[in-house]
């Protein structure tokens, strides 16, 4: 059995790893910690620790599983490969140069570290076929949606879709004119990496969604929309548990869900 500790156990996601954690017989839940709740009883002999260093030098624990927040998430991987605990970290946020220096980290003191910002296959599927369809398109743009409580924008999959469609076409168009916004933002953020890229991503936030996306891609005479709806969060958790028995067998450090199904 893979001794799992859950990081942000409190939360919308967390706590779906909690219970994802009590009802696989591969798992088991030993440690949680947040920052909410403290003392609460989880499971069993389970409680909500406040003290993150701590939990991880008390307990044995195998993997340790993080959805918390953008704001110390990176802080947080620091102290898991610090204290030579594998991650998997579904929380969103890390920018560009941060995860190069988390794949430094890992791959140094050889700790495993997978990071994902989407677990569900849906989605999986989503940047895949979004990547395949930017050999063939000159223009495309990204919508994501999600629920109103959602603290960093874009979102970390729209990000990640961008990259993987960057692999297949670093050069998309915009508009075909002269384009003056006389609302700032109202064309969205554009997605360029040292002049490559140049993805319009529009980020959308209001209560009802859980996490959707669409990747638009436009030609003469044609559209072609990919979309994705996350209807609860039960759909990540095939996912992280892939992830989770993956970096328990392995030291590697991985970004992105996709490199191994
Ligand atoms: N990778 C994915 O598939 C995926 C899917 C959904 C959400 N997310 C991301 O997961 C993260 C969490 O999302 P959520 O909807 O569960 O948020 P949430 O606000 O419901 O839960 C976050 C929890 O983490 C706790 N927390 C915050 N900082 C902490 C810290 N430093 N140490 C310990 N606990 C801490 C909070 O108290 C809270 O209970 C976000 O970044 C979100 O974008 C990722």
């Amino acid at each position: 059995m893979i001794k799992v500790g859950v990081v942000g156990a409190n939360g919308k996601m967390g706590s779906e790893v909690v219970k994802l954690a009590i009802s696989s017989p591969e798992l088991k839940l030993v440690c949680a910690v947040d920052t909410n709740n403290i003392g609460k009883n989880i499971y069993n002999d389970v409680y909500i620790e406040g003290d993150l260093e701590a939990a991880l030098k008390i307990h044995e624990i195998d993997v340790v599983v993080d959805f918390t927040q953008p704001a110390t998430i990176f802080k947080n991987i620091e102290t898991y490969i610090a204290n030579n605990v594998k991650s998997v970290i579904g929380t969103t946020g890390l920018s560009d140069e941060q995860i190069s220096k988390i794949k430094e980290l890992s791959t140094q003191k050889n700790v495993g570290c997978f990071i994902a910002p989407n677990f569900s296959i849906g989605a999986i599927l989503m940047m895949k076929f979004a990547s395949e369809a930017s050999k063939y398109f000159s223009n495309a743009e990204i919508i994501e949606f999600h629920h109103n409580q959602k603290k960093d924008a874009p979102s970390g999959t729209s990000i990640k879709t961008a990259q993987l469609m960057m692999k297949n076409n670093n050069n998309f168009k915009l508009g075909n004119c002269e384009e003056t916004e006389t609302i700032k933002g109202a064309r969205g953020g554009n997605y360029n990496v040292e002049g490559n890229g140049n993805i319009q991503i529009h980020a959308v936030r209001m209560p009802g969604f859980v996490a959707s996306q669409e990747v638009i891609f436009g030609s003469d005479g044609q559209i072609l929309k990919i979309h994705h709806d996350t209807i609860n969060r039960e759909c990540y958790m095939p996912g992280v548990k892939i992830a989770v028995e993956h970096v328990y067998h392995n030291n590697n450090f991985v970004y992105g869900l996709e490199n191994i199904l």
